[in-house]
């Protein structure tokens, strides 16, 4: 009798979980604006892929050496490929980390040297599901992969050499450095024929 009342509890949970959820989706009961934090759930989440991360990562070893030369590799990949949503030296977000609402650490500032490198290169090769790192496992070969890793493990002790092209990677908060602002004139003005012409 207990055992029949229990069984049918769960079934009419399961029942209204089901229609709890068809009606969340189906009337968009969601706030679906990118500028206003993390839901709950996103935060579990977002924690289960980080303890998940470590765990698949944690036998991983770099298979290549921090030597200047694949530092300063690896620092020519994180300009080409990172620093616009993990920002140059200076720290200074762009407008593209700014807007995104699960916010990409500014490496200069609040770095990864602490984690092994392993993990790095996992989250660089495979992405982070529920958040907006991309996966470079398509677009970069392992050992650049590696590289950038080893870049990011050191960053705050690198070498005069590396350390030099990494001051070298203009600041993503100043567009100016990198293309024209949005609207701005082009600094050579372009001559105009019409105007030569008598
Ligand atoms: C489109 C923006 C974007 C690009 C491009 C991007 N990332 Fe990320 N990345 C993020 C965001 C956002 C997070 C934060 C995820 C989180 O905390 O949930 C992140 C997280 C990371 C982390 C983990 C940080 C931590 O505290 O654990 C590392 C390491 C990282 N990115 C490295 C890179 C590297 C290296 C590249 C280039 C090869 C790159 N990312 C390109 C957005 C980006």
């Amino acid at each position: 009798m207990i055992l029949r009342a229990f069984l049918a509890g769960v079934v009419i949970l399961l029942v209204l979980e089901g229609l709890i959820f068809f009606s969340v989706v189906r009337n968009g009961l969601i706030d679906p604006r990118a500028d206003n934090g993390y839901l709950p759930l996103e935060k579990w989440a977002s924690r289960a892929v980080f303890v998940a991360i470590r765990r698949d990562s944690a036998n991983l070893q770099s298979p290549i050496q921090p030597s200047d030369d694949n530092l300063t590799a690896g620092i020519k990949i994180y300009g080409a490929k990172c620093a616009i949503c993990h920002g140059a030296s200076d720290a200074n977000a762009s407008d593209i980390a700014k807007g995104l609402y699960i916010q990409a650490p500014q490496l200069a500032k609040d770095g990864v040297e602490d984690d092994p490198v392993g993990e790095t290169y996992y989250k660089v090769k495979h992405g982070m599901r529920l958040t907006p790192m991309p996966a470079f496992g398509g677009s970069l070969s392992d050992d650049q992969v590696w590289q950038v890793a080893e870049f990011l493990k050191t960053m705050d002790k690198l070498p005069p050499g590396p350390q030099a092209e990494w001051k070298k990677i203009p600041s993503q908060a100043n567009p100016a450095n990198a293309s024209p602002p949005v609207g701005a004139p082009p600094s050579t003005p372009t001559p105009n024929p019409s105007s030569s012409t008598t």
